[in-house]
């Protein structure tokens, strides 16, 4: 049974943070989807201070802050400075959208079930960086994206949504980008719109839609 519908002012009372460090194409598909969605961006919070990003936060005047690892001794102290920031915000979502920074357990836990993130592989191949390369010399036929819950595991969390597509002869790594990113652009709205909705929760370590377990099948949010 599916949970009740949600109305779109209560969709439009989920405040999320959006966490960045470079050029932010998956933000701005957020920023364009999120009057439609009924999703609000409260605060854009960048580990670089040239991030492109930034300049769509500007261009749309959300609110952001700048949180550079180098002014940190540590990583806890860099975490602990984060979280004050999100905390004070208080929102009901925090997605990683291109965030370059490994978060640590205290950060992850103190957040748990309310972080995402996309990563441009199907995990669990390729966690971590140059994910489209490496697909292309493992000789696979097929590669994609996955949204995910955050967890402590770096990009191993429950698994939301995976999309694919086929490799083809001709495929580079720009090529694979472009494509993947393409595909990051619609799914990643769709997923915060879930959540949003109130049907996406993690439960125990998995993540559920309409109280049920997902079982991730290819390209099933794709309508
Ligand atoms: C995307 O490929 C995303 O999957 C990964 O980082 C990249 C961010 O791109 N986590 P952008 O900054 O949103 O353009």
């Amino acid at each position: 049974m599916r949970n009740r519908k949600i109305t779109s002012e209560e969709r439009a009372g989920c405040r999320i943070i959006v966490l960045i460090s470079g050029r932010g194409t998956n933000l701005q598909a957020l920023i364009n989807e999120a009057p439609r969605l009924g999703f609000t961006i409260d605060l854009i919070i960048s580990s670089k201070a040239g991030a492109f990003g930034l300049e769509r936060a500007k261009k749309h005047q959300i609110p952001f802050k700048i949180l550079e690892h180098q002014f940190f001794d540590s990583r806890e102290d860099f975490d602990e400075a984060l979280s004050i920031i999100i905390d004070e915000k208080n929102p009901d979502l925090i997605v990683l959208a291109g965030f370059m920074r490994i978060l640590g357990k205290k950060f992850v836990q103190h957040f748990h079930g309310r972080m995402l993130n996309i990563h441009p592989s199907l995990l669990p191949k390729y966690p971590g960086i140059n994910t489209h390369q490496r697909a292309l010399d493992a000789g696979d036929d097929i590669h994609g994206v996955t949204v995910h819950f955050v967890t402590e595991d770096m990009d191993g969390g429950p698994i939301i949504a995976q999309e694919s597509i086929k490799i083809s002869p001709y495929e580079t790594g720009e090529t694979l980008a472009k494509k993947t990113l393409k595909i990051e652009h619609t799914l990643y709205p769709k997923i915060v719109y879930l959540f949003a909705s109130g049907r996406l929760t993690m439960k125990d370590g998995e993540a559920m839609l309409d109280n049920k377990i997902i079982a991730p099948k290819n390209n099933q949010f794709n309508s």
